[in-house]
């Protein structure tokens, strides 16, 4: 008999544990309808950009004083801002076309940094048929002045602040770069995720030596990034209420069984499907089936974090003991 590869993410019941994350691959129609045809259970389209709402409705504001109030310089400051065209509109178009085309779960994403008024779009996904909410939170703390338990309080603000203007789940993604990641996972739980996404993958900047610039560089994952979430999904499935989602560095069918049995209750692939196409999509579920049903797992709500930190047999795996250990017990790559 083959294995049940159904799985529960947030309220949703996925077909099976493979999402495809946000990417240019979910921003257009056809792409994310050949991406329900290689069968994938759910798709989390790119993120709207709080930049890009505020944009949006300055240039709606701008429009209303046009001509009264604003003076011909300041007119002349706007007219960017009048033609920008990929704003909410089109995205909110994108969330209903996707919801009428597709049989699988609609995941709209927005990216913020600040609890302002532009959340309040978060009720328009909702309205546009969203079967939950993916919060990108993206900020990188470089100002001297700021502490850590006011970026933290950033945070839960922002979550709180999504979580009020909807009542379909928000699954918040984050980066993991907090000195206190289970206690930040709890409160972000507390503030109102039904679900944690880990991890963000902040984009290093890289400097070309031949222009002497620098350049944002855009890399795609391999697999040796998956340890990360690993780690921390293993350690917290079990211990908060809330979904957990594997994001970074899930590129073949091993790699998405390792982050199950970690606890993870969805993997979400973006840059093995940017290299490969929508169909690597099939090649991961049958390799998953594959491998359950050679081993003889029934489900995958029954593989699901067997080997978390809660249920695996050496549970200093996943903490300080096992670092001392490896570094003590290297031996040597043969070279
Ligand atoms: C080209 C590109 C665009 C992306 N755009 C978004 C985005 O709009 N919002 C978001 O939350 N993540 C975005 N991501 C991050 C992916 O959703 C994913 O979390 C990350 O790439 C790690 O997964 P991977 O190792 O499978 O690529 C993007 C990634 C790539 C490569």
């Amino acid at each position: 008999m083959s294995a049940d590869l159904r799985s529960r993410y947030l309220s949703l019941e996925l077909k099976n544990p493979i999402v495809a994350a946000a990417s240019p691959l979910t921003k257009s129609l056809d792409s994310l309808k050949r991406l329900e045809d290689a069968g994938v259970a759910a798709v989390v389209l790119p993120s709207l950009f709080e930049e890009q709402i505020e944009h949006e409705e300055m240039a709606t504001h701008n429009l209303m004083l046009s001509g009264a109030e604003l003076s011909p310089e300041a007119r002349g400051f706007f007219p960017e801002m009048q033609n920008y065209n990929t704003g909410p509109d089109n995205y909110l178009k994108l969330i209903g076309e996707a919801k009428r085309a597709l049989a699988v779960p609609v995941i709209p994403s927005l990216n913020g940094y600040t609890p302002g008024g532009w959340t309040h779009i978060a009720k328009q996904f909702e309205q546009a048929g969203a079967d939950a909410i993916e919060l990108n939170i993206y900020f990188l703390a470089t100002d001297l002045e700021h502490t850590s338990t006011e970026i933290e309080k950033r945070y839960i603000d922002l979550v709180a602040s999504v979580r009020s203007m909807v009542s379909i789940p928000v699954a918040v993604k984050v980066s993991p770069y907090f000195s206190a990641m289970a206690n930040m996972a709890a409160r972000l739980v507390a503030a109102g995720a039904a679900g944690l996404v880990l991890f963000n993958r902040f984009l290093q900047p890289d400097i070309l030596l031949d222009e002497l610039e620098v350049a944002p560089h855009l890399m795609l994952s391999t697999s040796d990034e998956l340890r990360l979430a690993l780690r921390w999904i293993a350690i917290l499935r079990g211990r908060i209420q809330a979904s957990l989602a594997a994001t970074g560095g899930a590129h073949t069918a091993a790699d998405v069984l390792k982050l199950l049995l970690a606890g993870a209750d969805c993997v979400m692939v973006a840059s093995s499907l940017l290299r490969k196409g929508p169909n690597h999509i099939a090649t991961l579920v049958s390799g998953v089936e594959n491998w359950m049903t050679e081993r003889e797992y029934a489900s995958v709500e029954q593989m699901k974090g067997s080997l978390s930190q809660l249920s695996c047999p050496d549970p200093a795996a996943f903490e300080r003991a096992n670092y001392m250990k490896a570094l003590t017990s290297y031996s040597g790559d043969p070279v």
